[in-house]
């Protein structure tokens, strides 16, 4: 295993540690999240938990279902008590980069849902100012394309539109829309790019989440995990 999976593995351990029975959790998407679900699934079936998540993504969703995961709604769940996802980049006020997977709209749709937002990562997530290691994903309207990469632009970003892998075009999101990675040599101000974006016609939603990051789990190659509370 390598130390960056040994890592994931044990942030993904100690989220599932944190999950008791009755719990309605937001079930995140991304490579760390797939070994939070695998740990889930495996409490669920040795201890007959009794547990329901709302899955973030299609891909979410499949392994849900894979590991035996009961699935819910926000209809059906009024508030959710856990949501648990991974991140791109953190910083020391827990505000985030999300979105390599494009599937930060309905992740932020259920974080704002939960009374604890936990944040899974390994050491190469944390960083000093946004932006400086991953672009910054923005989910956009098809037609509003051009505008947004203007606006983008214009907060000092350069904009590239993203293209799928086996699949000719752009990438598709689960909501049907388009993502643009804006590439910034550093966010000095999250909270003005946050007002802009959110204020742009034609976003569906961004990859910066701010304020919602209750715990992050900060997992080691040695297995160890560094819990930090807001
Ligand atoms: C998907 C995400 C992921 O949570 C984020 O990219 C982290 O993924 P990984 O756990 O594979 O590093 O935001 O949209």
């Amino acid at each position: 295993m390598s130390s960056a999976t040994a890592a994931k593995t044990a942030a993904a351990e100690a989220v599932v540690s944190l999950i008791s029975d009755g719990m309605m959790l937001g079930l995140g998407t991304g490579s760390t999240t797939a070994l939070a679900l695998e740990a889930l699934g495996a409490r669920i079936r040795s201890e007959g938990l009794s547990v329901a998540g709302v899955p973030t993504s299609f891909a979410a969703e499949r392994l849900a279902r894979q590991h035996g995961i009961p699935l819910t709604t926000l209809d059906a769940a009024e508030r959710l008590h856990l949501a648990m996802d991974g991140a791109d980049e953190v910083d020391d006020a827990f505000r985030l980069i999300k979105g390599r997977g494009a599937a930060h709209t309905r992740e932020k749709i259920v974080a704002a849902q939960a009374d604890r937002f936990v944040v899974l990562v390994d050491p190469s997530k944390m960083v000093d100012t946004l932006g400086t290691r991953m672009p910054l994903p923005v989910e956009v309207v098809p037609m509003a394309a051009g505008p947004v990469e203007r606006v983008l632009q214009r907060l000092g970003a350069k904009p590239e539109l993203r293209m799928g892998e086996k699949k000719d075009g752009p990438v598709v999101t689960d909501q049907g829309f388009w993502v643009i990675d804006a590439h910034f040599d550093a966010i000095t101000d999250p909270a003005a790019v946050n007002r802009t974006l959110n204020d742009t016609p034609g976003v569906l939603d961004h990859g910066l989440f701010l304020g919602l990051a209750t715990d992050v789990l900060i997992g080691q190659a040695d297995g160890s995990v560094a819990h930090r509370t807001v």
